[in-house]
């Protein structure tokens, strides 16, 4: 009897596949990281199986959902991002509690985004693209992944900042936005450079600036001018990603994948391909459970006014 109260509880886990859910189509922004990290977090779990479930939709809202509604056994996580702060000042109906129905596990990264176009826009730099954009009011095509995305956040921020309404085309993920960005479907998008980099390299679209408050070090992209020195006075955007569980999983096992998470930000490959791509990997005390949980209560707070005043409702 002795010899069992020694053996810690679930001691043995993980003694099966994990599910990591990701709220995006596959190939995108979010997919990226979530493969990225998934590979880096094998390890620490004793070589544990980990896939992938893209439950892309309503700006990653059904996603989400589909974790919180997951058996809270450590055998679902959630990895997500900004949007869990932003739909809730977006959907009055969201199907989930943000901060009770989610075990915080701990941040992982965070992403700056960029300003596309389709190469078929005459424009050469950010100003050029305002005056294409003012004198093409009304009949301009942003991209982005639905309700809550932080495509749609940058996008009506965007929108706000140039006094510009443009029509908004939905998809499930940046991925399948980017091909129709890149076919001259649509006009413009504002997304990811773990996504868009290799797009930008490849010279399938044009980029005008970033979203952050400095330049960026990666070499594709730092020529690129910030949006606040473009004229966006105060532009300041860039994704984060977190690791989450359904409510209710048990603590011995979200210390253990916290620690996990921790030995996962520093393994070599993560960190060169994240850092490739302009991502910034998270290495302050929000890796904990608890600064993970009090940022993103900090996040709902700091995005639900700039939401408000943008007057933008899913429904
Ligand atoms: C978004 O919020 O725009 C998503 O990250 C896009 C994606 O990951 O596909």
């Amino acid at each position: 009897i002795a010899a069992l109260a020694a053996v810690p509880a679930f001691a043995e886990y993980p003694d099966k596949t994990i599910t990591i859910v990701v709220p995006f189509a596959a190939g995108g922004p979010t997919d990226k990281v979530a493969r990225d990290f998934a590979e880096a977090l094998r390890k620490p779990l004793g070589n544990a199986t980990i896939v992938i479930d893209n439950a892309g939709g309503a700006g990653g809202t059904i996603g989400a959902a589909k974790a919180a509604r997951a058996t809270p056994d450590g055998y679902t996580l959630l990895l997500h991002h900004v949007s869990m702060a932003t739909s809730p000042a977006l959907y009055r109906k969201l199907p989930y509690k943000t901060l009770d129905d989610f075990e915080y596990l701990g941040l992982i990264n965070e992403v700056p985004m960029t300003v596309l176009s389709t190469k078929k826009l005459p424009a050469g730099n950010f100003g050029e693209l305002r005056k294409w954009l003012e004198s093409n009011r009304g009949k301009i095509n942003l991209a982005n992944a639905g309700v809550g995305s932080a495509s749609h956040l940058c996008g009506l921020m965007l929108q706000n900042a140039l006094k510009i309404e443009m029509q908004t085309i939905s998809y499930k993920g940046t991925a399948p936005a980017m091909t129709d960005l890149i076919s001259g479907h649509v006009d413009v998008m504002c997304d990811q450079t773990t996504n868009t980099t290799t797009q930008i390299e490849a010279n399938t679209v044009k980029a005008y600036a970033v979203t952050t408050k400095r330049r960026l070090a990666t070499p594709a992209l730092a020529a690129l001018p910030t949006l606040d020195e473009s004229g966006l006075k105060g532009f300041d955007v860039s994704v984060w990603h977190g690791l989450f569980a359904p409510h209710g999983t048990p603590k011995a096992i979200t210390d253990k994948l916290n620690a996990a998470l921790k030995v996962a930000l520093k393994d070599p490959a993560f960190v060169k391909s994240q850092e490739s791509l302009g991502a910034v990997i998270i290495n302050d005390a929000r890796v904990n459970g608890p600064e993970h949980r009090k940022f993103v209560e900090a996040e709902i707070e700091k995005w639900g006014p700039v939401i408000k005043a943008a007057g933008q409702y899913a429904e």
